[in-house]
């Protein structure tokens, strides 16, 4: 189905419209609250009413996990969310890092970032920001970030290799993610593949989960964990809408399934150029991996020396 930028039309057009509707509508055309209907980008959502720094008005049901849960926030960190809707992970996140930290929401649909920054002003918040922009090229300078988090979003994405290169690029060294994501182990029928309807809401856009935590493991990150894994049901009156009653019946006996998995993993603490964690800037590492930081920028240019650390063959920044 399409290209890249017909995939992101569509799906700003489909969160624009969500971030317009009120919220009883919202609720009210989800499988999960009473009715079903075509909607399927609010079925696989968590509770967060008990959550710390819980705010309504920012929870539009649009998530497929709980990041935050596993994101081992302290007090002080800056926190980066991407494709943060409303704010709902950020008003967790900023309950996290208390008033010396630092919250930035990235998203591409100007109207969520609208109601984001409504949301934020209306909490008076100082240190929780809202930015537009695309989470293949990331508005953030390099290695500036503690944590990420993101809720059912990079499904959406269609270069995620790119998406996650860019969280790469942004972390501090020894910094970690915490991303909650839709992924499929077995193939979806070729009318569910096709459907725009089944792409903006999460789920014809998953990879398969074995490729997805590749991606993860290729670029370098280490510690990779799964933290956490649900299955998600599709109701059989959305399949309906794409499938006859043989082939959903077919799909069902299949086996495909669709998950829901929350990913915890840690940048290096050694960054492309040889700086230690903790180092002051400019400073050389002095062990075997490390090189003054010169060096080591030479190292960028060769493409056996920079093996050597991993993530920097793919071009990961000096911090
Ligand atoms: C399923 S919603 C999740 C929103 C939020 N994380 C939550 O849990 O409430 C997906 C969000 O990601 C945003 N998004 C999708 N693709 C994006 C991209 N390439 N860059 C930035 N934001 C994107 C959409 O605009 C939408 O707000």
């Amino acid at each position: 189905m399409n290209n890249s930028e017909e995939l992101k039309d569509l799906v700003r057009r489909k969160y624009a419209e969500i971030a317009q509707q009120d919220k009883a509508t919202n609720a009210s055309s989800c499988c999960g609250a009473g009715g079903c209907s075509t909607e399927v980008a609010t079925i696989m959502s968590d509770d967060y009413t008990k959550l710390e720094g819980y705010n309504p008005d920012a929870d539009l049901s649009l998530g497929c996990g709980l990041p935050t849960e596993f994101a081992r926030i302290k007090p002080g960190d800056t926190v980066l969310d991407l494709g943060s809707g409303a704010g709902n992970d950020c008003f967790v996140a900023r309950a996290a890092t208390g008033a010396d930290g630092r919250v930035i929401g990235v998203d591409f649909t100007p109207e969520m970032i609208v109601k984001a920054k409504e949301n934020a002003r209306k909490l008076d918040y100082q240190n929780v920001e809202f930015r537009q922009g695309d989470i293949e090229a990331l508005p953030l300078s390099a290695c500036m970030v503690d944590v990420v988090v993101s809720n059912c979003v990079l499904n959406l994405v269609p270069d995620k290799r790119q998406a996650l290169s860019e969280v790469l690029r942004v972390l501090k060294p020894g910094g970690h993610f915490s991303i909650s994501d839709v992924v499929l182990v077995g193939e979806l029928p070729s009318a569910i593949q096709g459907a725009a309807e089944m792409y903006a809401g999460c789920v014809s856009g998953a990879l398969q989960e074995d490729e997805y935590l590749g991606i993860i493991r290729d670029l370098g990150f280490d510690e990779i964990t799964v933290q956490k894994r649900k299955p998600i049901v599709v109701p059989d009156d959305i399949l309906s809408n794409y499938l006859s009653a043989e082939e959903l019946a077919d799909f069902k006996a299949g086996g495909t399934g669709i998950f829901s998995i929350t990913v915890f993993a840690r940048k290096s603490s050694v960054d492309c150029c040889g700086a230690e964690v903790g180092a002051t800037p400019g400073q050389a590492r002095s062990d075997k991996t490390g090189q003054a930081r010169h060096d080591n920028a030479d190292k960028a240019k060769d493409p056996e020396g920079i093996h050597a650390i991993p993530g920097c063959e793919l071009g990961s920044a000096c911090c």
